[in-house]
């Protein structure tokens, strides 16, 4: 596929400096072909495991021509199970970093493949394997129920007490208080920090990790929930909550740029205030 891009006559480009708006008809836009018929290719080496085959894991290199690919990782693999091997697997779905589905470790570093532009700049291969210290269900899919369990086990969802008034339709508010959830509420579950996490590889059957704790801390510090005091003390484990030990590899690597790291310090504060 060849890659073009719209441009105004350049008679057009200058009129848009006028302080009035002008409504151009469309055939003053020109389509400039700007494909270069070089190849310049770039190699992928993927973790592969199909565990239907009863094989080792093994790493494939596949070449790839980035003039006629996009720019992100996300395009590269599906070129790569489009052109040369359908059988890669890996999970996406919004290819605009919310759903969180194309998790996994890009040369070294947990984050979005389609978030991920591709280095340009390096001839090195680029590495691609699944999010660290998971089970591969296969190639790049890692096995997520643990992590959901997890989440499930914090009860994700509004606890009340008193319930609504007769006519009240919704809990609501303070403009300020609904600020505090800024920097909690964007997270899109991808587990890249979770899985980022030493104290998570070693102990992710115990220990919630930084994007649980974060969605935790969440509800605790949500104005409308009452069972603020139930959540911390579900929370008051020398495992769920202590193993974190403030490396904050989980802040340094959130595509979303959210800060789960200063979320578990949160509640630890909060905790000592409850003791
Ligand atoms: S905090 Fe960031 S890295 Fe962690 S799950 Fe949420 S969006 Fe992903
Ligand atoms: S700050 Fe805590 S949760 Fe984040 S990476 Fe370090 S140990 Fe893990
Ligand atoms: S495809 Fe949805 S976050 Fe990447």
């Amino acid at each position: 596929m060849l890659f073009s891009r719209i441009t105004r006559a350049s008679s057009l480009l200058r009129s848009t400096r006028l302080s009035t708006p002008i409504q151009r008809p469309l055939s003053s836009l020109k389509v400039e072909d700007v494909s270069n018929d070089e190849e310049n290719i770039k190699f992928f080496k993927i973790y592969r495991w199909d565990p239907d085959s009863g094989g080792k894991p093994y790493l494939s290199t596949y070449p790839v021509d980035l003039n006629d690919c996009g720019p992100m990782i996300l395009d590269v693999l599906l070129k790569i199970k489009n052109e040369q091997d359908p059988t890669l697997t890996f999970r996406r779905s919004c290819r605009e970093g919310i759903c969180g589905s194309c998790a996994m470790n890009i040369n070294g570093s947990n984050t979005l493949a389609c978030l991920c532009y591709v280095d340009k700049a390096s001839n090195d291969a680029t590495k691609i394997y699944p999010l660290p210290h998971m089970y591969v269900v296969k190639d790049l899919v890692p096995d997520m129920g643990n992590f959901y369990e997890q989440y499930r086990s914090i009860e994700p969802w509004l606890h009340t007490k008193t319930g609504k008034k007769e006519g009240q339709a919704e809990f609501l508010q303070t403009k300020d208080d609904r600020k505090k959830l800024d920097g909690m509420y964007e997270c899109i579950l991808c587990a890249c920090c979770s899985t980022s996490c030493p104290s998570y590889w070693w102990n992710a059957d115990k220990y919630l990790g930084p994007a649980v704790l974060m969605q935790a801390y969440r509800w605790i510090e949500d104005s409308r929930d009452e069972h603020t005091k139930e959540r911390l003390e579900a929370l008051d484990d020398s495992f769920k909550l202590y193993r974190c030990h403030t490396i904050m590899n989980c802040s340094k690597v959130c595509p979303k740029h959210l800060n789960p790291g200063k979320a578990i310090a949160n509640i630890k504060k909060r905790m000592a205030e409850m003791h």
